[in-house]
């Protein structure tokens, strides 16, 4: 990591943990976007990294806006298989952890014309050397498994920053990954502004929220990702579960111990316990301690199962009901339909093309 990376985050840390507690004391003054690529069913990863605090937000009376980006699954693959399926699906997790339709608005993007629109101008006010520069899409398309680095790929930082403005979100849950992302939309929002908005800003510039949660591992002892194999699904069913737990890779080493570093496979189960019994790993790890791999295993598998249980009761009863799915997110697009015309407007109105 480089030293201006680390410096970054060490001020996105900081700035973090002063809005929470601004957080605490006034919900009502922050309106949250959030958003994920449909590629598949969520896993406990996103779980513990974002979902749960998306909840929580709400809960604490933020206003919440889950995006399904729909259009961004198109900028590393040719195209998108079981798009329908898979939106679904997402907002199905949603509404089993707990996000509340009457509070929170669930939408697809592509659904959204006016927040499309507002690509064109943002495009306008970012250079294609400040593109090429961003490291996280610099490294997807290291990644990416195409032949040649598509105009989407190239430039869907610029179409997060509509995801974010056009509801004029003033906060973003994000991992670490996403915080160049976020720097492209206050860029966007502050040059908008300055070129166009003649006093009276035009879009707040949103702060990153920076997620606090620990890096699980999937049970490979790699990164968790539906791409991987390695992910244990929220919707997985205990059997399920406890097949994958039995299979997760640890070590040599019978005694087990909390210690990331020195041994990640078996200290992220012993985080896994802990983080659904809602105790510290290091107890998890004493109280194993000489029952080696196999207590532990069963440690987690019923920490995971007893935790999703209810998870996975509500999942499975909206599952029965996919009119119902299908119009929470008919309702959510409505509803950042309205919102997005009104900020096209108000666009449109400071660029002096409002006839
Ligand atoms: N880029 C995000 C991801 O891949 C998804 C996303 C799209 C997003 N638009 C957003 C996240 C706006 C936060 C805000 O996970």
């Amino acid at each position: 990591m480089s030293v201006t990376d680390s410096l970054g985050t060490t001020a996105a840390r900081r700035r973090s943990a002063e809005l929470e507690e601004q957080i605490h004391k006034e919900p009502g003054r922050f309106r949250v976007l959030t958003g994920d690529r449909p590629t598949g069913r969520l896993h406990l990863g996103h779980y513990f990294g974002t979902l749960h605090n998306r909840v929580r937000l709400q809960d604490l009376g933020v206003e919440t806006f889950v995006l399904v980006a729909d259009y961004q699954v198109l900028t590393d693959r040719d195209v998108a298989e079981h798009l329908t399926e898979y939106v679904e699906e997402l907002v199905l997790d949603h509404l089993a952890i707990g996000i509340d339709p009457d509070r929170a608005t669930i939408f697809a993007h592509s659904a959204v014309p006016a927040l499309n629109q507002l690509l064109l101008p943002f495009l306008s006010l970012v250079s294609v050397a400040e593109l090429g520069r961003n490291p996280t899409v610099k490294d997807e398309i290291a990644h990416s498994r195409q032949a040649a680095v598509s105009g989407l790929m190239f430039t869907y930082p610029v179409h997060q920053a509509a995801d974010i403005l056009f509801c004029r979100a003033n906060l973003v849950p994000v991992g670490q990954d996403q915080l160049p992302h976020l720097e492209v939309t206050r860029t966007v929002a502050r040059r908008f502004n300055e070129r166009y908005g003649e006093g009276t800003p035009v879009f707040p510039l949103p702060d990153a929220l920076l997620s606090t949660a620990p890096l699980l591992l999937g049970t490979d002892g790699t990164k968790m990702s539906k791409s991987r194999g390695n992910a244990i699904a929220l919707a997985a069913d205990a059997d399920e579960t406890a097949r994958l737990v039995r299979g997760a890779r640890t070590d040599a080493e019978r005694h087990i111990t909390y210690d990331p570093a020195a041994r990640p496979e078996v200290s992220s189960l012993v985080l896994l316990a802990a983080l659904c019994e809602g105790t510290d790993p290091r107890q998890v790890a004493e109280e194993t301690g000489s029952g080696g791999a196999a207590a532990l295993k069963r440690r987690v598998t019923d920490a995971v199962n007893g935790h999703l249980a209810p998870i996975r009761a509500r999942r499975a009863a909206y599952a029965q009901d996919r009119r119902l799915v299908r119009d929470v997110l008919r309702a959510g697009n409505e509803r950042a339909r309205a919102i997005a015309d009104a900020t096209l407007r108000d666009v449109r109105a400071a660029m002096n093309a409002a006839y």
